[in-house]
């Protein structure tokens, strides 16, 4: 984005230049009340309305405009301007007294130097056996809102600790369980340290980086991934091409990356899709972890924490990265290079058959388009991978990776809560619940959702074999009827059908939403932190198109009380039936650590895939070129 996106290329949902988000942070500063002492959450495009961006061509004007989320260090609240790059202004702006601003990367060490810095902090480590205070870190976690007097009205972040053995020891080997602080990130002020317990600190070092491996395996030789005529898609500015797909990449703060204007064989999927939520609850009721239900899209911004990628290390084969220009706390331009991967796949054989009469052999392969950023949030790492596939499929997978969050417990003694996963290292049960908006646009934006269940035809004269069984259809007619539930036993899944479009045998041009990796919330829908995450207790919710419904927990998510997002979105249960919609899909880790899991916990994945059903006329496959890889060879 930032120096890599001529000003020709910019389209209408491209991502904010530096050099728009150094204008929109000036018109700020200058146009709003005590706008130089200002802090900014979010600097970020304002997407222009659907007809815009779908009439816009090529070398016509655009009136590009920025939402800026502002707020001042000694007031409740945030500013929520919108903001004209092209006419230079201040278009609007409204103050939200209860909203509280995300929690910046900026401020996780200013989180922990302020707890460090507590007297009756040290004490606490010292009371442990910890005198270097420089091994001791505390990560700073959301706060939640459980209604505590004392954090009413301020940006609160609440710390779990660890210790390390020597400077670059791996800390979560050593949790510090029962010592906690609450800070007040906006004026550094430690409003509490909780010291309680006598757990005793694991002290044995399990480290993974390669300055402690004594033993390195010597049997793995290189693969490489040779494109000898380059790629096969195009990028220009933030469009992308390949095959017959077509698609715009656009990257914020909050979500990171999302896809916009996604299209086959010049015929309209999504509008927009993107990962707007995820929330991670963790379930032990012990001490201060309750607290530990963090939600990583609308608390921190995932894509404020994407990590430039390394070639040939995160990514191999050849390959284009996108950077990303996003904005810091105090209005500074922060560009993350290679934020954004893009790369080609071989993914086996796409497919085969061979005629046992005429002794012919048909076979050709597979390959997608890989579009991927890797954040990390905290402890954790998420890699996003979205696929795109040959066949008019799309594919999103999330690989979880990086370290559990840990805990100390005695010795042999977990308790129901964790998993022991070296002696005295407690990995606490938890989940990852994610949450896809899928702005559909199926042919066209009218669309209808379906549930399509399979069910077995009772024995009798219609099924006197008791063979028979079929699939059914329901309209999801109105918001409420749409609140569902995945059901492996009926084979469950989600079709969205064009009001318009037919194929071959008469049936509406579709794509399904197969839900692969659901959920079941194990949180209270009455607790303090359930309340804010209504969007985890269904697997699918659709609501009529409404620019502004755009996060699942709500606009403002840190410390909210749960009262805007997903629940409230659907109370006014709108008419579904041929119309612009959005699904909403809840998805996720249920994860129940495994001793594999430390010290650093290997890829695990989940996602869901969208499949044309009907939409094309045939496998949309037949015209793959028949070839024979000249790089393969007999090995040994
Ligand atoms: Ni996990």
């Amino acid at each position: 984005m930032d120096g890599t996106t001529p000003i020709s290329e910019v389209y209408p949902l491209s991502p904010l230049t530096a050099e728009e988000i150094q204008e929109a942070v000036a018109l700020i500063r200058a146009g709003i009340p005590d706008g130089a002492s200002a802090r900014f959450e979010m600097v970020e495009l304002a997407e222009p309305p659907k007809g815009v961006v779908r009439r816009f061509r090529p070398g016509d004007p655009l009136n590009r405009e920025a939402w800026v989320n502002a707020y001042h260090i000694d007031r409740p609240g945030v500013t929520r301007c919108r903001v004209s790059l092209s006419e230079g202004k201040v278009v609007s702006q409204t103050h939200l007294p209860d909203a509280v601003p995300m929690i910046a990367p900026v401020e996780f060490m200013e989180v922990e130097n302020a707890v460090k810095a507590d007297p009756r902090f040290v004490a606490a480590c010292a009371r442990r056996g910890i005198t270097d205070m420089d091994l001791v870190t505390a990560d700073p976690w959301s706060a939640g809102n459980f209604g505590i007097a004392e954090e009413a009205g301020r940006r609160v972040s609440h710390v779990f600790c660890w210790v390390r053995n020597e400077a670059n020891d791996h800390q979560y080997a050593h949790p510090i369980d029962g010592l906690n602080a609450t800070v007040d990130i906006n004026t550094g002020e430690v409003l509490e340290v909780r010291d309680v317990g006598d757990v005793p600190i694991p002290k044995a070092p399990w480290n993974y980086d390669r300055r402690y491996q004594e033993v390195v395996r010597q049997d793995l030789r290189p693969i490489n991934v040779v494109q000898p005529e380059g790629v096969s898609f195009t990028l220009e500015g933030h469009r992308l091409s390949w095959a017959d797909w077509t698609l715009q990449i656009g990257f914020n703060a909050r979500e990171g990356l999302t896809l916009h204007d996604i299209s086959i064989a010049g015929r309209p999927v999504l509008y927009r899709a993107s990962i707007v939520e995820m929330m991670v609850p963790y379930g032990s009721p012990d001490g201060r972890h309750p607290r530990k239900n963090v939600f990583d899209v609308g608390e921190y911004g995932i894509g404020r924490l994407v990590n430039p990628l390394e070639l040939g290390c995160d990514c191999l084969g050849a390959i284009r990265y996108i950077d990303a220009a996003l904005n810091g706390r105090d209005g500074e331009v922060e560009t993350i290079k290679n934020a954004i991967c893009i790369h080609e796949e071989d993914m086996g054989v796409a497919w085969k058959h061979y005629d046992f009469r005429l002794d012919t052999t048909e076979v050709r392969r597979a390959r997608r388009l890989v579009i991927s950023t890797i954040a990390t949030v905290g402890n954790y790492e998420y890699g996003y991978y979205w696929y795109l596939h040959l066949d008019g499929t799309i594919e999103f997978e999330i690989k979880a990776t990086g370290v559990i969050n840990t805990t100390a417990c005695e010795p042999g003694k977990p308790g129901p809560y964790g998993v022991e996963v070296v002696p005295g290292v407690l990995g606490q049960i938890h989940q990852h619940t994610f949450c896809a908006r899928l702005d559909w646009a199926v042919d066209g934006d009218a669309n209808t959702a379906v549930e399509c269940n399979t069910e077995a035809e009772p024995m009798g004269p219609a099924n006197p074999y008791g063979n028979a069984y079929k699939m059914g259809e329901t309209v999801l007619a109105s918001e409420a009827e749409a609140c569902r539930k995945a059901d492996q036993a009926s084979h469950r899944y989600w079709k969205f059908k064009s009001a318009e479009k037919t194929g071959l045998t008469g049936l509406p041009t579709a794509y399904k939403l197969l839900p692969t990796d659901v959920v079941t919330p194990y949180i209270s829908p009455d607790g303090p932190s359930g309340r804010r995450a209504g969007y985890t207790f269904q697997d699918l919710w659709v609501t009529a198109y409404d620019a502004e419904e755009r996060f699942p927990a709500g606009e403002f998510v840190n410390a909210s009380d749960g009262s805007d997002g997903l629940p409230a979105f659907v109370v006014g249960d709108r008419d579904l039936v041929g119309t612009d919609l959005v699904a909403w899909h809840t998805f996720g880790l249920h994860h129940i650590p495994r001793p594999e899991d430390f010290p650093v916990q290997p890829c695990i994945t989940c996602g869901f895939k969208l499949m044309p059903v009907g939409f094309f006329d045939d496998s949309h496959l037949r015209d793959l070129p028949w070839a024979r890889n000249a790089a393969s060879c007999h090995a040994g």
